[in-house]
């Protein structure tokens, strides 16, 4: 039975167009996704739309329209930008889909029977655009501490959830799984949190109305974060397909940015405590994206489109920029020239030329045909084992979602074969010696058919023409990393030639 493996990304606000944070997570997902489907995995890939809130309801009103009418509005943005990027998810959720609102119910209700929800009082400073409260003592100059505005005081008759009574419990699962959250500065971000003490948590509101009513009190909605977190369980099918949930739950990661990690580190293992329900394997927290070294803001009119981008550079190209610029995990700045150095140097230069190269060789020397390659002979040893060393580089960095690492593993393989081509040099083999000349050509393609497997899950289209290019049949989508061994004889290549380069060099 293959192994399953269940990633989430955060689902976004729909207050808003997408932009390059959002591609970013969820390009983050797809390559992990893609990849593990490479090595025999039965992938589940949620990802969606978070609707509700007091947020919502204000642009609704703002805009002159009811905050269902706006999701509805925004909603084609998300699903054509995730179509553009080539995104594979096999889950979308809406938080105001009808299943959703059962599972919050649910999880809602189990708590309350437990005892671990209890109606109280609650007034304190609240900054609505991060939908949370405040102590006086955690206001930034009487601002909010995470994003700066002005923050309101407001009181209100509320649910609790007992967090209190988590705090020691999920320290020690903390304590126990040091992978559990990662990097490992958000690690001990999330665990100095846990360490100061944890309040309990105002989970309902009553001063608007646009979210899930609390069951048998419908003055009450149920807080947004409470409501979105629990899109997890809903996408993996809780209560409507538990054959599914049984099978993918608990996800093996949820990604997100490093600034909801206080949510989804200890509110959210937290509640699934409380509901006796398993705890996800790890949440990723990545970094956030500056624009040519400033913060990205719509005031400074710099925010970033991925559509825009996408569209002029490629899609691929934009997926490949987003991981190689920057570790994922450390933030990282966007500007076109880095795209287009990107472009040039990476692609151009490096990966597709060696593509051209090798294809031309092949068709020139060889009339398109390899043959089983002959005995071992010059430099190829060194070639198989730096190959092989390689890919096990690969594997274990993307495992971690090490892709900066694992692309740069890439990149020493194309270089490892640039310079085994330099040493055995092919066009003096055409003349002196015909039988190495093909054992040497073979091993160059077998090298950039794995350099082209290794960069499927950042690039899937332009891989897949390389793919042909080098003469295989078989869709590089089922291409899978095991069978796939390091190095192998090929049988039924199509005649290799000629191919237009993968990467148009650009201007800056
Ligand atoms: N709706 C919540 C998430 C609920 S998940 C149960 C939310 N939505 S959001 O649309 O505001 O943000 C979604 C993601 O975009 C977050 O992970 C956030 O980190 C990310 N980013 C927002 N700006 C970003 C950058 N400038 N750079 C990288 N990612 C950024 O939060």
């Amino acid at each position: 039975m293959s192994e399953h493996y269940y990633i989430t990304t955060p689902i976004y606000y729909i207050n808003d167009v997408p932009h390059i944070g959002h591609a970013y997570t969820t390009c983050a997902a797809d390559v992990m996704a893609r990849y593990k489907r490479t090595c025999g995995c039965e992938v589940f890939f949620l990802t969606g739309v978070d609707e509700h809130g007091q947020k919502a309801q204000k642009s609704a009103l703002e805009q002159g329209v009811t905050p269902q009418e706006l999701a509805d509005r925004m909603l084609p943005a998300f699903v054509d930008l995730w179509k553009l990027l080539n995104i594979t998810n096999t889950g979308f959720i809406r938080t105001t889909d009808e299943a959703h609102k059962k599972t919050v119910q649910r999880l809602f209700q189990k708590l309350y029977e437990k005892g671990d929800v209890y109606l109280g009082e609650y007034e304190d400073w609240y900054c609505i655009p991060c939908e949370s409260y405040f102590t006086e003592l955690q206001l930034k100059n009487g601002k909010c501490p995470d994003c700066g505005r002005a923050v309101e005081r407001l009181k209100e008759e509320t649910y609790f959830f007992r967090m209190s009574r988590y705090g020691e419990r999920l320290l020690r699962y903390f304590e126990e799984r040091k992978t559990f959250v990662m990097p490992e500065a958000r690690y001990n971000e999330a665990a100095s949190f846990l360490k100061a003490g944890l309040r309990d948590l105002s989970i309902t509101r009553t001063t608007f109305n646009w979210g899930i009513p609390v069951p048998g009190n419908p003055a009450h909605v149920v807080y947004v974060w409470f409501d979105a977190l629990a899109n997890y369980l809903t996408g993996a099918g809780f209560l409507s397909d538990m054959d599914r949930f049984e099978r993918f739950w608990p996800a093996d990661a949820h990604l997100i940015g490093k600034d909801i990690l206080r949510f989804h580190a200890v509110y959210w293992p937290s509640f699934l405590m409380a509901a006796d329900l398993p705890l996800p394997k790890r949440i990723f927290a990545h970094g956030w994206w500056t624009v040519e070294g400033q913060k990205m803001s719509k005031s400074l009119g710099n925010v970033v489109d991925p559509f825009e981008v996408a569209n002029t550079y490629g899609v691929d190209e934009f997926r490949f920029f987003l991981f190689r610029e920057a570790p994922f995990g450390m933030d990282a700045d966007f500007s076109r020239d880095a795209v287009v150095a990107r472009i040039n140097g990476d692609l151009a230069n490096d990966y597709g030329n060696l593509v051209s190269r090798s294809a031309n060789m092949i068709g020139k020397f060889l009339a398109g045909t390899l043959t089983t390659p002959g005995e071992p002979g010059g430099t190829d040893a060194a070639l198989r084992e730096g190959t092989e060393n390689l890919i096990a580089e690969y594997r274990k960095e993307m495992n971690d979602f090490g892709f900066y690492k694992a692309l740069n593993a890439v990149f020493e393989l194309t270089a490892i074969l640039n310079r085994y081509i330099d040493a055995e040099a092919p066009w003096k083999l055409a003349r002196e010696n015909p039988a190495r000349l093909s054992t040497v050509l073979y091993n160059v393609w077998n090298g950039v058919r794995v350099s082209t497997l290794l960069l499927y899950p950042f690039m899937p289209s332009k891989t897949a023409r390389a793919w042909k290019a080098l003469g295989i049949n078989r869709d590089i989508e089922k291409a899978a990393f095991d069978e796939e061994k390091s190095f192998y004889l090929a049988a039924d290549l199509s005649p290799i030639d000629k191919i237009a380069p993968l990467f148009p060099r650009r201007e800056t």
